[in-house]
């Protein structure tokens, strides 16, 4: 939540801070600000609600100087308005802080600084780093933050800036993100690195508890002992055209239509069709570990728990051994069985949501094994596992999330198989398959892409309902979940996803004929069972969508509306079963005049619990 952009060197830095602020809005929208040091003299621009009325506040009143820091919001603390916008200024309005995370005690210090004479401007936690740094100050930033830090508890990723000195931006993290970019005679700061990716391809990710100051022309990093502290330079490869939308309308149909090219990538080299080989060389899981395990645990948040629940059935029915699945926010306040015998799985795109770092931390301590699945290099969750197996589908922007999705399936199904093979539980034959399934998944994906038409025309029947239905049985019930956490999340339209064969315990009362009920019917064991809950459902007047394999002739007159789908084993069918699903949310909220990329109090990134 909230994105955090810096600069320094010989450009306008007003104009690279807005530009990497473009690229964090879908970490918070609700408002954002600048400021810059010209003239010895702070400048600071604040708009409530969308960048773009930052872009017209600087418009009107422009900004420039070579050093500047800037923020993009997601409230915590005090509603969206100017005044709790960042950047945050101390008394003198000499120092200025942009801030993502939260502090604990802010309460208790905001009190003791207005005890001791502090005057403050707005609602939030932010402000009191501000006052205290001030308090701190004796000339020199960089002690004064180190100083402030001390007394702060909580999470920060922070930029501070002070026109006493024009030269360096003092930069600190603590459980949120925050990464160096580094350049030649200038050095950039960013939540993450698509605000980088059109400046620089080296970065830097700072570690806990890092304080670094940043110059034009040198880095210099500080670990939490005061040493001065080497850290890697990282390349980035993920190219910047990925970051911006090509043409398409909005990010997340962008990223919908991606999805072959981000399955393939997140399989490619990694699995062999000629030698029936299935490589992860991040993985370090022997199958002595394997042999002896009682039960994988799967942690995760939103779609990533959904991913978490499909691999569930996976890995029960290729490698016999127990698995669950959790939400994190749950998991990390409750009792969890943890010890040396449990594999624990963390599922996250962002590698950052706070609840599933602290069910990771949690699982540490109990002693467990520890592997993540995450889409961002360097992010926390990846560096804090003993595993990490990474998607590879390049940034996401959408808030709501599609290409991740399928392409934390597709490194689970690598995952699984690896399992399998290392347990003898899967034949030498059984394999061959299952490979060759995953290696068709990306051209079955295209032909999938193909049905967006029809999905279009369905959805302009549907558009103005004010509920729906989802039902789908065994792997694919997660995707009921899915399909109907997409719809809630882009059109705000209620949905609920069910096991099929659950609705007779409940939601069967709520079907009527204004409650429609998108039902995934493909080719499976359940079909049969799903075709009655279809009747079902029929009988009480429903409209019925049902998602079938094309040459499903049936299907048409058990249901009202089809969408056709390749077919592929049930094992693999999660993976096409949810495109459907992902366009017709889409169209649905697009035709709803909602906003698809930055759907109404989400935020893509959620860094506090
Ligand atoms: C937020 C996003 C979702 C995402 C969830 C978990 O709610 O809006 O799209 O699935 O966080 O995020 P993660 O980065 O951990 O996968």
């Amino acid at each position: 939540m909230c994105g955090i952009v810096g600069y320094i060197g010989s450009e306008n830095s007003a104009d690279i801070v807005y530009k990497g602020l473009e690229k964090l809005e879908y970490r918070g929208y609700d408002s954002a600000g600048i400021a810059v040091i010209k003239d010895d003299k702070i400048h600071i621009r604040r708009s409530v609600g969308k960048l773009i009325n930052l872009q017209k506040n600087i418009k009107n009143n422009p900004i420039s100087g070579f050093i500047g820091i800037g923020h993009t919001r997601w409230a915590t603390h005090g509603k969206p308005s100017e005044e709790n916008a960042h950047p945050h200024t101390d008394c003198s309005g000499k120092i200025v802080v942009v801030h993502n995370g939260i502090i604990e005690n802010y309460i208790q210090i905001k009190q003791q600084l207005q005890k001791e004479g502090h005057k403050f401007a707005s609602e939030t936690d932010t402000e009191v780093i501000a006052h205290l740094i001030e308090k701190y100050y004796k000339g020199d930033l960089f002690n004064a933050v180190k100083s402030a830090l001390k007394d702060i508890r909580g999470a920060y990723a922070l930029s501070v800036i002070c026109s006493d000195d024009d030269s360096r931006i003092i930069v600190a993290r603590k459980d949120a993100p925050l990464i160096l970019g580094v350049g030649k005679d200038e050095n950039f700061i960013a939540s993450d690195v698509s605000a980088l990716l059109a400046y620089v391809r080296d970065v830097i990710f700072l570690e806990n508890d890092d304080i670094a100051e940043i110059k034009k022309d040198s880095i210099k990093i500080f670990d939490k002992n005061g040493n001065e502290a080497k850290r890697t330079v990282q390349k980035i490869l993920w190219d910047a055209i990925q970051a911006e939308k090509c043409g398409y309308k909005h990010f997340m149909l962008k990223e919908i239509y991606e999805q072959s090219q981000t399955i393939q990538d997140t399989f490619r080299g990694r699995i062999s069709v000629e030698d029936n080989k299935i490589l992860l060389e991040t993985v370090k899981i022997s199958k002595d570990f394997l042999n002896k395990i009682s039960r994988i645990c799967i942690v995760a948040c939103g779609t990533s728990y959904h991913a978490g629940l499909v691999a569930k059935f996976m890995i029960e029915e290729l490698t016999s051994i127990p698995a669950e699945v959790n939400i994190a926010s749950e998991f990390r306040y409750g009792t969890p069985v943890l010890n040396g015998t449990v594999l624990t799985i963390f599922i996250s795109q962002s590698g950052e949501t706070a609840d599933t770092l602290a069910a990771l931390k949690l699982a540490k301590e109990k002693g467990a094994t520890t592997l993540a699945i995450c889409n961002v290099i360097g992010s926390s969750i990846s560096r804090e596992a003993d595993n990490v197996l990474y998607t590879h589908c390049g940034p996401e922007i959408g808030v709501a999330s599609t290409k991740a999705f399928t392409g934390q399936l597709t490194a689970l199904y690598l995952l699984v198989m690896d399992f399998a093979i290392k347990k003898g539980t899967v034949s030498e034959d059984k394999l061959a398959y299952l490979i060759k399934q995953m290696w068709d998944i990306p051209i079955k994906v295209t032909e999938c892409l193909k049905q967006s038409e029809q999905i279009l025309e369905i959805a302009k029947t549907f558009h103005m309902k004010k509920q729906f239905i989802y039902l789908a049985r065994n792997i694919n019930y997660p995707i009921a979940l899915e399909g109907a956490l997409k719809l809630k999340e882009i059109s705000y339209i209620y949905a609920e996803g069910y096991p099929a064969g659950e609705m007779k315990h409940g939601p069967i009362a709520l079907i009527d004929e204004n409650m429609p009920v998108m039902v995934i019917a493909t080719k499976s064991k359940v079909y049969e069972k799903v075709l009655s809950n279809i009747e079902e459902a029929k009988a009480r007047g429903a409209k019925i969508i049902a998602i079938a394999n094309i040459n499903n002739k049936e299907i048409i007159e058990k249901s009202d509306y089809q969408i056709f789908v390749p077919e592929v084993d049930e094992m693999f069918s999660p993976l096409i079963n949810v495109i459907p699903l992902q366009f017709f949310s889409y169209y649905v909220s697009t035709m709803r005049g909602c906003d698809v990329d930055q759907p109404r109090n989400l935020a893509k990134s959620v860094t506090v619990e």
